[in-house]
Formats: structure tokens, C-alpha cells, sequence
């Protein structure tokens, strides 16, 4: 369900606190949602950017995600590598309102969610 430039991906309960889970989309890379220990939610391409690691199986602790791979640490709000590490996955914005998720349609490559 679309409401204006923005996706409704579902209700927030379908993520526990501290973990994430995947949205495909046809013809793009699929999308990993987070939802922190603290309740804030973010979205990237499910693709770490050492040597694209499902970022969605990665232990999620404060605003950053471990890769569960070769454990880069990648920032949930920037999808940047921390420390040492180089490189950056593409972010999707999103925001949560009465329960719900939405993702920038926009921001979706291809724009359409399977
Ligand atoms: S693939 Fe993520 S750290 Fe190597």
C-alpha cells in the first residue's frame, strides 16, 4: 500500500528490538530493515560493502550493524564503515508513524517492493 512518495512496509512488531529482516524488490537489491534496541528503525541495501555480506544477519548493537561475514562494522544511520574499514552502502530513508514503517518510494530502486 502506497501513501504519497512513501511505502507502508508493515507494522513495526513484525521486527524484534535488535534485529532486522529483509524486503525484497523486484529488479533491485534487496533492502535489510533495522530496529535497534532503542527502538529506531533504519533501512539499507542488504549488502555489506566489503564483499557483500547479508548485513541483515549481523548482530545490531547501538546505531550500528557487525557484518556476520568478516565483522565490519557499518553505521545504521550513514551505511558507512567505522574504524579502518572503507566503503558504504546506500541508505534508505524511512520513518514510522502510528505503528507502521514506510520507506521513501523514491529511494527504492525500481520502486516497487515484492
Ligand atoms: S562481507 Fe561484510 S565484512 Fe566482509
Amino acid at each position: 500500500m502506497m501513501i504519497g512518495d512513501w511505502l507502508d512496509i508493515g507494522s513495526v512488531d513484525q521486527i524484534t528490538p535488535g534485529t532486522a529482516r529483509t524486503l525484497p524488490v523486484v529488479g533491485a537489491d534487496e533492502i535489510a530493515v533495522f530496529r535497534t534496541q532503542k527502538n529506531e528503525f533504519y533501512a539499507l541495501v542488504n549488502k555489506c560493502p566489503h564483499k557483500q555480506g547479508p548485513l541483515s544477519q549481523g548482530i545490531v548493537h547501538d546505531n550500528v550493524v557487525t557484518c556476520p561475514l568478516h565483522n565490519w562494522n557499518i553505521s545504521l544511520k550513514t551505511g558507512e564503515a567505522l574504524g579502518e574499514d572503507k566503503g558504504c552502502v546506500p541508505i534508505i530513508p524511512m520513518k514510522v508513524d502510528a505503528g507502521r514503517m514506510y520507506l521513501l518510494r523514491s529511494a527504492v530502486v525500481g520502486s516497487r517492493a515484492a
